[in-house]
């Protein structure tokens, strides 16, 4: 068949698909699977750790009720999941309402559903500068300004937000709600302190937001201590308004049963309702009695834990290759969970224009582009530890650390070329570069 030429529909297309682009991440699938690389680029949990057993046994159980799992089934999803829902949000601190649970495909559905409800074209979304790309895709569709406020070490920085919503106001530019992904921030790896947390809540009050909090990831700690959720705070300053809280089963369980939810107010609920049933009428009751025979029948906690015990092990070895190998001039975070480290190198350096020889040097990572809506984070890179066994993730940093001291000597003797030709040296007379340290 021949290649379908896009192209050739523009003047059919609707407006919307003018802001979207295909997520970097997705697009890398395809080399990725290549055999040899050492893919830091994922973000995969590793779903091996199940194993076939345990999935045959949650299999037969649903296999009983093979009518119902075959079944269409509410919007709003089986009663039954959403007892498993409200358990697993108690697991970690925030008291959660059935009534308050609506069952998404995926948390991306989530996402995509609150854009929905929320954007008209023009209107801007507050969000962490890198932030999810799966939620800049699924915001782009509805047109809105992307307005990045910075991060440090604890997360957003509430001043610089409270800076960027006076000036959008001054503006005329209706932000409608925040994005915040607060533990092990995908891409950044960074946890929004428990202060911080509160004053979004006050910034959101303040200028009558919504707050999205997006947590696929809080149940991976594996160091230091649990944080309040931002809906748990709300909760307990006695509202339960204005926290949209989005969870999924993906990290704790399994991508593959596109399975997450949102916890909020009924008004919002009853919008995003309306929004699935045009969507797709329901996530599926195979993949929710799958997870309910499970989360009932086994011990899932346990599960999370161990899964959190693995990542750690490659979380160490990455950080303990990143500070074997890489130059000094590259920084690096130091996530306490989840699945992902943020990498920034030399500014002069352009983490897109490096990875076709990174590829080919068999190492990938996602370039930090993809993570802004304006062009930002040219410089870094995302590299995931979950998906990679230690042996193998130290061999991909030590490869890529060469790859960037490369592109760093080269950097350097342009330089000095070019100090050459201002000064007239020979270049023959110049002294031998210096051997790369460390
Ligand atoms: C921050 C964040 N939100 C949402 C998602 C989507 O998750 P799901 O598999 O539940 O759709 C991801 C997936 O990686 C993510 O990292």
């Amino acid at each position: 068949m021949p290649l379908v030429d896009l192209d050739r529909f523009d003047f059919l297309y609707a407006n919307r698909v003018k802001g979207m682009r295909s997520a970097a991440t997705r697009d890398l699938m395809a080399t990725l699977s290549r055999p040899g690389i050492v893919s830091l680029a994922g973000g995969f949990p590793d779903t091996r750790v199940f194993g076939a057993e345990a999935f045959r046994e949650v299999s037969r159980n649903v296999a009983a009720d093979s009518a119902q799992a075959l079944q269409y089934g509410p919007t709003a999803g089986l009663e039954s999941i959403k007892d498993v829902i409200v358990d697993v949000m108690e697991a970690e601190g925030t008291r959660a309402y059935g009534e308050n649970v609506f069952v998404t495909t995926g948390a991306q559905q989530g996402l995509d559903l609150v854009g929905k409800v929320f954007l008209d074209e023009g209107d801007a979304v507050l969000c962490e500068g890198p932030t999810y790309v799966g939620a800049l895709n699924a915001f782009a569709a509805y047109r809105p300004r992307i307005l990045h406020v910075p991060m440090d070490r604890a997360g957003m920085i509430p001043v610089a937000a409270r800076e960027a919503l006076k000036k959008a106001r001054k503006q005329g530019i209706h932000v409608k709600f925040v994005y915040t992904v607060p533990n092990f921030q995908n891409p950044a790896g960074v946890t929004l302190a428990a202060q911080r947390r509160r004053e979004l809540l006050e910034i959101a009050r303040e200028f009558d937001l919504v707050v999205v909090e997006d947590n696929p990831y809080g149940m991976l700690r594996f160091e230091g201590e649990p944080l309040p959720t931002i809906a748990a705070l709300e909760q307990e300053g006695g509202e339960t308004d204005r926290v949209i809280y989005l969870g999924t089963f993906s990290k704790i369980f399994a991508p593959g049963v596109r399975l997450g939810w949102v916890h909020a107010q009924p008004g919002i609920l009853h919008k995003i309702n309306i929004g699935k049933q045009g969507a797709d009428l329901c996530s599926s009751n195979l993949s929710q009695m799958l997870i309910h025979s499970y989360f009932t029948n086994a011990d899932w906690r346990a599960y999370v834990k161990r899964l959190s015990g693995l990542y750690k092990e490659r979380r160490d070895a990455m950080l303990d290759a990143l500070s074997e190998f890489m130059p000094d001039e590259v920084h690096w975070t130091h996530p306490e969970g989840g699945l992902f480290v943020w990498a920034t190198l030399p500014s002069y350096l352009d983490a897109t224009a490096m990875l076709p020889q990174a590829v080919k040097r068999n190492v990938a990572y996602v370039p930090g582009e993809g993570f802004y809506a304006n062009g930002a984070g040219k410089n870094c890179m995302r590299l995931n530890f979950s998906f990679v066994e230690p042996e193998k993730i130290r061999r991909g940093i030590e490869l890529l650390a060469e790859v960037v001291r490369e592109r760093m000597e080269l950097r350097g003797s342009l330089e000095r070329g070019a100090e050459e030709t201002r000064s007239g040296t020979c270049p023959a007379t110049r002294p031998a570069a210096r051997a790369p340290g460390r």
